[in-house]
């Protein structure tokens, strides 16, 4: 069953997001004009952008998934961060954007980035749909961003709350207590 809660407003719609996705892949394609990419979708929140942002690519681009967790079944993130699932990709020599749904504390990039860094890629880069610093506690390099938004939790376009809500094709601020 769906969690309570109501959705209170829409943040952004199915087309504001998918212009927004078209530019972003325009951005990308231009920047690595003449070589490819490998892109790592974070699950699970940035399974609906990652499939979105590839279709718009002009350039080669293979794919690979990783999973870190760092917020259970709440709405504030709990500060410690587990991977869940690793690549089965070498990465070295490549370069690499991860793909994210949103960035909130910084915490799961960070750690994320830290452990892929390690592996020698050529470069890495940080695409994400959403960018919310309100609560940032980890400074990091954001290269790619979709929307930058204020401090809400919001679900849709993959983003969930308890699992819930990642099938809606707009974003929504949701209130758990409505
Ligand atoms: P961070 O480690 O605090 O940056 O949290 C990043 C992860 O928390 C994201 O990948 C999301 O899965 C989740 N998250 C953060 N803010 C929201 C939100 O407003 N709605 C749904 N999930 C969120
Ligand atoms: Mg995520």
């Amino acid at each position: 069953m769906p969690p309570e809660g109501i959705i209170t407003q829409t943040l952004f719609t199915r087309e504001q997001i998918q212009q927004r996705v078209e530019e972003l892949a325009a951005e990308i394609s231009r920047d690595y004009a003449g070589g490819e990419i490998f892109a790592i979708c974070l699950l699970k929140g940035s399974l609906v952008f990652t499939t979105d942002l590839i279709r718009h690519l002009d350039i080669p681009v293979t794919v690979d998934m990783m999973r870190a967790s760092s917020y259970g079944n709440s709405t504030v993130s709990s500060g410690s961060v587990k991977i869940l699932l690793d690549l089965d990709t070498d990465i070295t020599g490549r370069d690499v954007i991860i793909i994210e749904d949103i960035v909130d504390t910084g915490r799961t990039l960070h750690k994320t980035l830290h452990l892929l860094g390690v592996r020698n890629p050529k470069s890495l880069r940080i695409c994400t749909m959403l960018n919310k610093p309100h609560h940032r506690v980890e400074e990091l390099d954001i290269h790619y961003s979709g929307f930058t938004i204020d401090d809400h939790f919001v679900v849709g376009y993959g983003l969930d709350y308890q699992e819930y809500y990642r099938n809606l094709p707009y974003i929504g601020i949701l209130d758990p207590n409505g």
